[in-house]
């Protein structure tokens, strides 16, 4: 590579969120309209780099060694697009984004991608952003991308002034704090029907349980803090389950309904809620998509993994820790 080229490669971690967000209070600043509360999954990573070169008329993006979407492509063009306007510069990047876990199994997730992206586009701009700035700029790609700006246990906040300048996210606990697992259970590998944006925006205009949605979110980011810095795993996971099911009930209320879960994902629901009966702590949460994810303490990770990868209807199960901040991989020099 051109010695002259400005480069620079940061690696970020998904997140799960166990108090969810869904809806936004301003689509152009991409606000919340609820805070949030998540975990940072080690196991699931993306590392950009981003290589700014004079001679590109437009940004050229690949994931896993391919050529994006149009859509991909576009939506990292407009999030260049702030970062060339809140610094002043003109340079087209050439993006290349690999993740580590397996494409299509519908877990492409815009949360580390966007947390990742936020880290190699600024620093490769030459432009030195706290992890403050760095949340508050990933919001502008996706809202859950504010959150894999830290590892641990992370907090969204979300105030009420028009410009957001509350709305990023803190960090409650670190990695080590606690040692929670979750186990990713793949049930389908098609593509999600409907995006988290476009099926949000859906439930907002649509669900009669909206603004009960929105009042009902302030209790639950209190009581989920407070299970945190108690300990309380029952509690965790108890609220978990809640915040997910609340959050599903929007776009199944929403008109025309936004199913996804599959089958499989109800038998896990069920099969998550045996377990328990068993006395067995592991509690289910799921995104927009039939993917259930499973959270549980570490000493019941391994026995737990066992079980379900010998379930049928599911592909694939991933087992994952608390993952770290995003941090630039220093493969540039
Ligand atoms: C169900 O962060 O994907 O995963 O801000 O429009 O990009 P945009 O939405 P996105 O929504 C995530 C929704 C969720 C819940 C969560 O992660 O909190």
């Amino acid at each position: 590579l051109d010695k002259k080229l400005k480069s620079a490669t940061a690696l970020a971690c998904a997140n799960i969120a166990l108090i969810k967000y869904w809806g936004k209070r301003d689509p152009i600043l991409n606000l919340p309209a609820v805070g949030s509360i998540s975990l940072t999954l080690d196991a699931l990573q993306t590392k950009t780099r981003v290589i700014y070169n004079p001679e590109l008329n437009q940004d050229l993006l690949t994931i896993n060694n391919s050529e994006a979407t149009d859509a991909q492509t576009k939506r990292v063009q407009k999030f260049l697009d702030i970062v060339r306007a809140k610094y002043g510069f003109r340079e087209y990047a050439t993006v290349i984004s690999d993740n580590n876990f397996p494409t299509g199994a519908g877990l492409a997730s815009s949360a580390s991608a966007f947390a990742a992206l936020s880290m190699a586009a600024t620093c490769a701009a030459g432009q030195k952003m706290t992890k403050k700035d760095l949340s508050l700029l990933s919001r502008r790609g996706s809202g859950s991308a504010a959150r894999s700006i830290y590892g641990g246990i992370v907090e969204m906040q979300t105030g009420e002034d028009p410009k957001g300048e509350k709305d990023y996210a803190i960090q409650l606990a670190t990695p080590d704090y606690w040692g929670l697992r979750v186990l990713i259970l793949i049930t389908s590998a098609e593509e999600k029907k409907i995006g988290s944006t476009e099926a949000m925006n859906l439930s907002a205009e649509t669900s009669p349980y909206y603004q009960q949605w929105v009042i009902s979110a302030k209790s639950d980011l209190h009581e989920m803090k407070q299970a945190i810095q108690d300990k309380d795993f029952e509690k965790l996971g108890e609220l978990s389950e809640f915040s997910a099911l609340k959050m599903h009930a929007l776009p199944l209320t929403s008109r025309p309904s936004v199913i996804y879960w599959n089958s499989g994902t109800l038998d896990l629901i069920e099969e998550v809620r045996i377990l328990r009966q068993q006395g067995i702590p592991a509690y289910f949460t799921m995104d927009a998509g039939p993917q259930v994810k499973v959270i549980t303490l570490s000493e019941y990770a391994g026995s737990l993994m066992n079980h379900f990868s010998h379930k049928k209807g599911i592909k694939r199960c991933i087992e994952s820790k608390l993952g770290a901040d995003v941090y630039l991989t220093g493969d540039d020099s």
